[in-house]
């Protein structure tokens, strides 16, 4: 069983690249289940729409994870209710529409695949403590006791907070990802408890960008230019950078976990 874990879709350009490359890349290496984090996929790389999602979930795509900007497209809050695939984090304030955690099934039906959705405390949107929901849903989700295998996306700013959840999740989950820097970094690695992890698996989008966004009018924004606009994509040629997971079945931990970038 193979888990292919893509970060942040950024805009137009993240959409496109995954329109094209996702198919192929399901079939070249024998995928059985997608998950790829969508908070970033409308034009303005603000929130997703039920359009686009939906777009998603025909090329392919398992389940569709997000983070800060899980709301910012005001359609959310209601087809979230009805959408099981789309996750919020798990962690937001308790009553928020939606679910930060669920069950599915993998492409062929025979395995079952937890998939959990968390946002660290540190530099984010004022949530519930990460880690005690973490505790939380880790005690009401076993690993092959209600599920063959068990995601984490962490949605996170800071390293030390993700490689915590890691360690945390480590003989517990199959893998832990970071989401949200948009940057994707160099410790691919399987921890020593078997759960595959790496702090960010970075963007899909234009890499000629400052984290996605346009870079003449980011460089601007930091020099306090006077006509420096609101952040917006960058709008060249997209690359899909992410993960492939070979998982054990016997203990429903990691094999192998490959730092993947799809140009
Ligand atoms: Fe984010």
């Amino acid at each position: 069983m193979n888990l292919l874990i893509l970060g942040d879709i950024m805009g137009a350009s993240g959409r496109k690249a995954l329109t094209t490359k996702l198919p192929n890349l399901i079939e070249t290496n024998k995928i059985d289940f997608v998950i790829v984090n969508g908070e970033n996929a409308s034009d303005d790389g603000r929130g997703i729409t039920q359009e686009i999602s939906e777009e998603f979930f025909k090329i392919g795509v398992d389940v569709i994870t997000s983070g800060n900007h899980i709301w910012d497209k005001k359609e959310t809050t209601d087809f979230i209710e009805k959408e099981n695939r789309l996750l919020r984090p798990a962690n937001l304030v308790s009553g928020s529409p939606g679910r930060g955690y669920k069950i599915y099934s993998s492409k062929d039906k025979k395995f079952k695949v937890g998939v959990i959705n968390l946002m660290g405390n540190v530099f984010m949107k004022k949530t519930e403590d990460v880690f005690k929901t973490a505790k939380e849903i880790c005690n009401k989700i076993k690993l092959k006791k209600d599920v063959d295998f068990l995601v984490v996306d962490f949605h996170g700013e800071i390293t030390s907070e993700k490689m915590a959840a890691g360690h945390f999740f480590d003989g517990q989950a199959t893998c832990v990802v970071g989401t949200h820097t948009h940057v994707p970094t160099a410790d691919t690695r399987i921890l020593n408890g078997g759960t595959a992890y790496q702090t960010d698996i970075g963007m899909c989008g234009d890499y000629n960008s400052v984290i996605g966004m346009n870079k003449e009018n980011s460089i601007k924004r930091f020099f306090k230019e006077k006509d420096a606009k609101s952040h917006f994509p960058a709008q060249g040629e997209g690359t899909l950078s992410g993960v492939i997971v070979e998982t054990n079945f016997e203990t429903g931990l990691a094999k192998k976990i490959m730092l993947k970038l799809f140009l």
